[in-house]
């Protein structure tokens, strides 16, 4: 962990000294890939994994289980590959859903959790780590190298698709933004943040793979469900319920664009 602080000292170095004019160009953006690209060996989220992974067979709740019966999709049990064809529909729960409330639905079946005690922490705070960003992290980490690939034969999933697709170009709130005002055009930013575009093939691919990630600005984990919580407060939206179909559905409209992209999560960005 030395290792890491240092290259991430070393790059704050860089951008300071990089100085202003040049801070807003491509230098700034070199800088930070290098040190991903330093990193990338190193990456924090791998004490989330070895949690997530732990966490995955401690038995508890009311029925004093783990999760290890838990189907994510390949069947029960079964975490390599599976996170790479999430959110897909499941039978059970009727319903189109994302690797973190699919691991809601299994906490409150298996273990007998409520849903408040299976959604405690989502995402974690300075002083309450997150059991599901661990998972998460450790899930993800099981399809490393595989295909993209969600299901698109059930009607839910092909619905989930339309009204994410909508909601990507929907545009409101009180500056009338829409996912697509800052995402569908390449090489815009926002102060120093490249805004990636979304909806062009390449750029979705290696976005869509890269989540969950370890945050560096913010010392854990993230997941995607609090990525696009954090880009609707962007857009100046009502704050979104956890597990909201809307987060989804937007999860599934980026998925699909991402077809066919090789998953590398956990990534690692700023
Ligand atoms: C007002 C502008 C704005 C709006 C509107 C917005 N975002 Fe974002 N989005 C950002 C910024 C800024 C980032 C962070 C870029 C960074 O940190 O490098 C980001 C990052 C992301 C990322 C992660 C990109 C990466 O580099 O991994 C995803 C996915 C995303 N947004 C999805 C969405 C979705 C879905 C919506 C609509 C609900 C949305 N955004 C609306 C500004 C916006």
């Amino acid at each position: 962990m030395n290792r890491v602080a240092a290259v991430i000292t070393a790059t704050m170095l860089l951008i300071a000294t990089t100085g202003p004019a040049r801070a807003q160009g491509a230098s700034v953006e070199d800088s930070i890939a290098a040190y991903r690209e330093m990193l990338a060996d190193d990456n924090p989220a791998e004490l989330w994994e070895i949690k997530g992974k732990a966490f995955w067979a401690k038995k508890r709740g009311p029925k004093n289980a783990s999760l290890e019966a838990c189907n994510l999709g390949l069947g029960p049990g079964v975490v390599k590959g599976a996170f790479a064809q999430l959110p897909r529909f499941f039978a059970d729960s009727g319903r189109v859903q994302d690797l973190e409330m699919r691991l809601v639905s299994c906490m409150i079946d298996l273990q007998g959790l409520s849903r408040a005690e299976a959604e405690k922490n989502h995402f974690s705070t300075d002083n309450d780590a997150s059991d599901i960003e661990a998972l998460s992290a450790w899930i993800a980490s099981e399809s490393k190298g595989m295909p993209i690939a969600l299901p698109q034969s059930h009607p839910k999933e092909k619905e989930a698709y339309a009204v994410g697709e909508q909601l990507f170009h929907y545009r409101a709130g009180p500056y009338d933004f829409a996912c697509s005002t800052c995402h569908s055009s390449s090489g815009t930013r926002i102060r120093l943040q490249v805004l990636p575009n979304l909806t062009e093939p390449a750029e979705a691919k290696a976005i869509f793979a890269s989540w969950p990630a370890y945050r560096v600005s913010q010392g854990t984990v993230r997941t995607m469900e609090n990525r696009i919580t954090d880009c609707l407060r962007q857009q100046r939206m009502p704050m979104a319920d956890y597990g909201s179909q809307v987060i989804t559905d937007l999860t599934v409209y980026m998925g699909v664009q991402a077809a066919g992209g090789q998953m590398a999560a956990p990534g690692l960005k700023r």
